[in-house]
């Protein structure tokens, strides 16, 4: 029989975790309810949720026909302008931004009225980045690469006479940014002198994910990654998973799994992506186990 070694951080991270579990108390209280956006980027558990009555606020003219119920917000977290537009409706509003993304908009928000510039390095048009954007009081400038660091390091803000003169920054990270290329743009803003805090609030959870994969993946005879066709963060693991173990498959589900074991398997490692649910996860692992 072979060793069946599911990644103790397959699937949900403790944010969407949470996320998710918050719309599902929130049913459970009744109301109409509704999620600002699909609440998690799995059709399975958004098609679960709207069976359930909770409706996905698709644009700005739904929103404008909201008068009441409850609106949850989702793990990546909305401006302040949002906020407040979600507000307006008269709706209960839950917030239900992973504490992780809520803290960067604490510290952008803080900063900015301290009149540090701000800086986000992330992709500029992942929602997360447009949240944390609109928690300041000053224009922001989002740097995705080395590139762009010796660009904005060489400009002169507003005001400036000379290029030497001081610069305030305030540095902060998109939480799923790659914590090398991190450092490398960290280590061009920090070049000049000027005056940058810099905060790494990069969260583990999906490097962890990646790490174990690795490892489980470099001892498995098959490696099994579940995750949706279009997460990109299953595509990544499935890559890295790929380049450990040959026969490594990608599936959504346990029905996806079309397996001829050669019979000599000892270890068969199974992961998932961000966005799936648990329940999915067993089913893989059931699936597998009756096989081998
Ligand atoms: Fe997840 Fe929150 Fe980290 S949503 S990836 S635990 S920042």
């Amino acid at each position: 029989m072979a060793e069946i070694i599911t990644a103790k951080s397959a699937g949900f991270c403790f944010g969407v975790q949470r996320a998710v579990e918050t719309v599902y108390e929130e049913v459970k209280k009744g109301g109409p309810i509704y999620t600002y956006g699909p609440i998690i980027h799995n059709e399975e558990v958004v098609a679960d949720l709207e069976k359930k009555g909770v409706h996905v606020i698709a644009s700005d003219e739904e929103l404008a026909d909201i008068h009441g119920g409850t609106i949850i917000t989702r793990s990546h977290g909305i401006s302040r302008e949002e906020d407040e537009k979600l507000r307006a409706t008269g709706a209960k509003c839950v917030d239900a931004t992973c504490p992780f993304v809520k803290r960067i908009h604490r510290i952008v928000e803080e900063n900015s009225a301290e009149g540090y510039e701000i800086v986000i390095i992330g992709n500029p048009v992942h929602p997360e980045v447009r949240g944390i954007m609109g928690w300041s009081s000053v224009p922001v400038t989002v740097i995705e690469n080395t590139e762009q660091a010796r660009e904005f390091i060489e400009q002169k803000t507003p005001g400036q006479t000379s290029a030497s003169d001081q610069r305030n920054i305030c540095v902060v990270s998109q939480t799923t940014f790659n914590a090398n290329k991190f450092e490398e743009i960290i280590a061009i803003l920090t070049e000049k002198g000027y005056n940058v805090r810099c905060m790494n609030t990069i969260c583990n959870a999906t490097h962890e994910r990646q790490t174990e994969a690795k490892a489980i993946a470099s001892k498995a005879d098959i490696m099994i990654v579940i995750g949706g066709r279009s997460s990109s963060n299953s595509a990544k693991l499935y890559e890295i998973c790929k380049r450990e173990c040959a026969n490594t498959y990608f599936i959504q589900t346990w029905r996806d799994l079309n397996l001829s074991p050669a019979g000599n398997e000892q270890i068969i490692g199974i992961t998932a992506g961000a966005s799936t649910p648990k329940n999915i996860i067993e089913e893989v692992q059931n699936y597998v186990r009756a096989d081998f």
